[in-house]
């Protein structure tokens, strides 16, 4: 499969709901055969933008191509894709046969078609023995299960998930998050996964849309979103960050409360105000203390199985506590306990540099 052939192209796309805009310029396109996330805070628009591609929602402005068609004016009918929805939209007086089977009785395809059809979803998604059940005699993974089938039963080209894992508890959500991943690679469709759950975007997708106030602030693979974040929005959404004022000394170098880091290309001028974002794993102690090293105390420790994180008072943050992760095994001279003083130095590799806007 030509991975590089652009499956869907959104262009200008404006919503409003009257003078509310949800949706402003969205232009992104998305490649055959990829797993997208569309990710953002609760209202930054991502359902309104799923429910304009399959046509559930109209755009007020803008165009949308779905394999060189131009859809965005198309009845929801003529549109190619399948969807599954966050609760579990499954016909509750069909069973899980006739809930699967639904779309191709609705096509009038012929019955023994249909049931060679629902037997093979049901034996993809592992559920072959329940084909009987009803919706309320399934867990809540199964039902989702049961909708995924459903939503790619006539063989839709587009897979359109909105948040399908997030009413699961915790050890399903994942358990089944890998299973799509396996899905998705099994049967290469072209998916967009709906999601505020960073992690979740970060461990399935090819390439993630991070989205607030209804525009998309980055595209990128969660490696280039994660360790390259545009701006402190992204940044703070996408894993953890500590903030930190700083003033630039050099064209390689920056100032923080008296002491100089190297940070090669940063691209800001000699003396302005910059916002750095430090993740908390770039963040390491050291028995040394020189001028490269930077004071703190420690206020608390959590245990949290392969590290551990530490919240530090520092004067480098004024009024909040630097969080920073240490791995549980490896530098055992560095251990410490509540209240210890320590020093810590700042890995560049996991620093970048804003401009401040305050
Ligand atoms: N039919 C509607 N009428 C008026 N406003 C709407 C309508 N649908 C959505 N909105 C508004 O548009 C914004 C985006 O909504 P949307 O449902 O796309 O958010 P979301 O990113 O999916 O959020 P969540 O993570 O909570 O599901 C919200 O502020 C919402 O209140
Ligand atoms: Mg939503």
């Amino acid at each position: 499969m030509d991975i590089q052939s652009q499956y869907l192209i959104i262009e200008n796309l404006n919503k409003n709901f009257g003078s509310f805009q949800a949706l402003a310029n969205i232009s992104i396109e998305i490649n055959e055969g990829e797993f997208v996330c569309f990710l953002g805070p609760s209202g930054c628009g991502k359902t309104t933008l799923l429910r304009c591609i399959a046509g559930l929602e109209v755009q007020t402005s803008g165009s949308i191509i779905q394999n060189r068609e131009l859809i965005s004016d198309l009845p929801t009918s003529q549109r190619d894709f399948g969807i599954v929805f966050q609760s579990y939209a499954l016909f509750p007086n069909l069973s899980c046969f006739e809930n699967i089977a639904y779309g191709l009785q609705s096509l009038r395809w012929a019955r023994k078609d249909i049931n060679q059809r629902v037997e093979e979803l049901l034996s993809l998604i592992g559920l072959s023995e329940h084909t009987a059940k009803y919706p309320s005699q399934l867990s809540g993974g199964e039902q989702q299960r049961i909708a995924l089938a459903r939503a790619i039963a006539t063989s839709p080209n587009l897979l359109l998930l909105d948040e399908p894992l997030s009413a699961l508890d915790a050890k399903v959500r994942v358990h089944l998050r890998q299973e799509l991943k396996n899905f998705h690679r099994r049967l290469g469709l072209t998916t967009i996964m709906v999601t505020h759950d960073q992690e979740e975007a970060l461990s399935i997708a090819d390439r993630i849309f991070v989205m607030d106030g209804g525009r998309v602030m980055q595209s990128g693979t969660p490696e280039e979103i994660y360790l390259n974040p545009k701006n402190p929005f992204v940044a703070n959404f996408i894993g953890m960050t500590n903030f930190i004022d700083g003033k630039v000394s050099s064209s390689d170098s920056i100032k923080i409360s008296e002491k100089h880091i190297t940070i090669d290309g940063h691209g800001f001028q000699k003396g302005e105000k910059v916002r750095l974002a430090a993740r908390p794993e770039g963040i390491q102690f050291t028995t040394k203390k020189n001028k490269k090293t930077f004071q703190g105390k420690v206020k608390d420790i959590e245990f949290l199985g392969s590290f551990l994180r530490i919240y530090l008072e520092t004067p480098i943050i004024p009024n909040r506590l630097m969080i920073a992760d240490k791995p549980m095994f490896g530098n055992a001279d560095t251990s410490f306990e509540i209240g210890d003083s320590v020093n810590f130095t700042m890995s560049s590799d996991f620093l970048n540099v804003y401009k401040c806007d305050h």
